[in-house]
């Protein structure tokens, strides 16, 4: 098959000719018509921890080819994520024309959805979801019970008000409308407050958002705005969809005494600075913990955790089930496989948001702004 393959030693990757890989127990062979980009998969093919030449990339979208369990079934419509070359383990990833994953770990893509919003569905949506509802133990829109702790949820008979920092993010996009979900399923009233540019305010009050207040991150005076915006009784949730730099603080700023902020970015990494931070306050974590296996990255080892794991499969059934989550909107990039690296990886820069690159004229290499970037394969 055609894929798209680490090369580690000129931090590159190019498309060339590998072995298709072979479904193990519990697992399904896909043949993939879709891939969406993240953040990671450009950071570490211009950074790589992997050693080995391997297939890179995580979200996918596309068709059963050949199942090992009866749970899927040949031309059925799926979509996931692997890990590809995001970390130091030797796991192939999904910029292929075929991938493997555990037949748990996939969702079944409504007819309404296309392939290409499909693929920009998995990673990022899981992400929040770990956010809200596994670290900050938010009431969940579908079942799940932490066996680690059994730990009963709050009800927030008087509300609950959430700060969103980069609503027009993926995973930000995602998170607020998580939330309206989960609100709607356990009855209660949510005020949502975030920032983004300008630009995008009137999409994000609209919905499947629906949100109540939003300052643009550019203006000086955001953080006393987004706390004004939270009302008498301050917000007492949040998650930094971009956690850099001095976000994190900034944004335990906007939050109440006592509030609880979910991160994105790991203290290990580097990213964020945690000077004046109450690490108490702060819930970080990987989404790659709902693989269920053990991860080396990040200057870190991520244990394989069923729970995490368990996570992830009741959040992708509840996806199966037919949910009201909308796909987030799309950037169809040209060129298939092998204009990746030099298109899509080049908008993505490798790691920070400040490193994005800019200066192409061609329509399709805007920056990146409330969208998620999809190839077809
Ligand atoms: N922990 C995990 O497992 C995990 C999983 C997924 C992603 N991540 C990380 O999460 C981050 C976001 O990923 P993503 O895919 O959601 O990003 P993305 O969609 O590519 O983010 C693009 C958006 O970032 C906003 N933005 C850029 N700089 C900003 C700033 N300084 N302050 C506020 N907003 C800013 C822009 O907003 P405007 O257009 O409105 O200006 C733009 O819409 C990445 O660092 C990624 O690596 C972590």
């Amino acid at each position: 098959m055609r894929a798209l393959i680490l090369d580690p030693e000129h931090k590159t990757a190019s498309v060339r000719e590998t072995a298709k890989p072979q479904p193990g127990p519990g697992e399904a062979l896909i043949r993939v018509h879709s891939i969406a980009l993240n953040p990671v998969d450009a950071l570490y093919v211009f950074n790589p921890i992997a050693t080995t030449a391997r297939v890179v990339g995580a979200d996918f979208a596309g068709t059963v080819v050949e199942p090992t369990t009866p749970a899927l079934k040949p031309g059925q419509r799926v979509a996931g994520f692997v890990q590809g070359a995001n970390s130091f383990n030797e796991r192939p990833g999904a910029f292929a024309e075929y991938a493997v994953s555990p037949a748990d770990l996939v969702w079944a893509v409504p007819d309404s959805m296309t392939f290409d919003q499909a693929a920009a569905v998995s990673l990022c949506a899981l992400t929040a979801a770990q956010a809200l509802f596994y670290r900050l133990g938010l009431p969940a829109p579908f079942e799940w019970v932490k066996k680690k702790t059994g730990q009963a949820r709050d009800t927030f008979p008087d509300g609950l008000t959430f700060f969103v920092y980069g609503a027009s993010t993926s995973v930000g996009l995602y998170a607020a409308q998580l939330l309206r979900l989960a609100a709607a399923a356990n009855g209660i009233p949510l005020r949502l407050v975030g920032t983004a540019s300008k630009k995008h305010f009137d999409m994000l009050k609209a919905a499947p958002y629906g949100y109540d207040a939003l300052v643009d991150y550019r203006d000086p005076n955001w953080i006393e705005e987004a706390r004004q915006a939270g009302g008498a009784s301050g917000i007492g949730y949040g998650i930094d969809c971009i956690s850099e730099g001095e976000t994190v603080k900034q944004v335990l700023g906007v939050l109440g005494e006592g509030g609880k902020l979910a991160i994105i970015r790991s203290l290990a990494g580097g990213a964020w600075s945690s000077e004046g931070v109450n690490l108490n306050s702060v819930f970080y974590g990987a989404v790659w913990e709902g693989l269920g296996v053990e991860i080396d990255y990040q200057n870190m080892t991520v244990p394989a955790t069923e729970d995490t794991r368990r996570f992830a499969v009741a959040f992708y059934r509840w996806l199966s089930s037919g949910t009201a989550l909308e796909a987030n909107p799309v950037r169809l990039m040209p060129g298939g496989l092998s204009r990746v690296v030099p298109d899509g990886f080049a908008l993505l820069g490798s790691g920070s948001m400040d490193d994005r690159a800019e200066g192409r004229t061609e329509d399709w290499m805007r920056p990146i702004s409330g969208e998620k970037l999809v190839y077809q394969v």
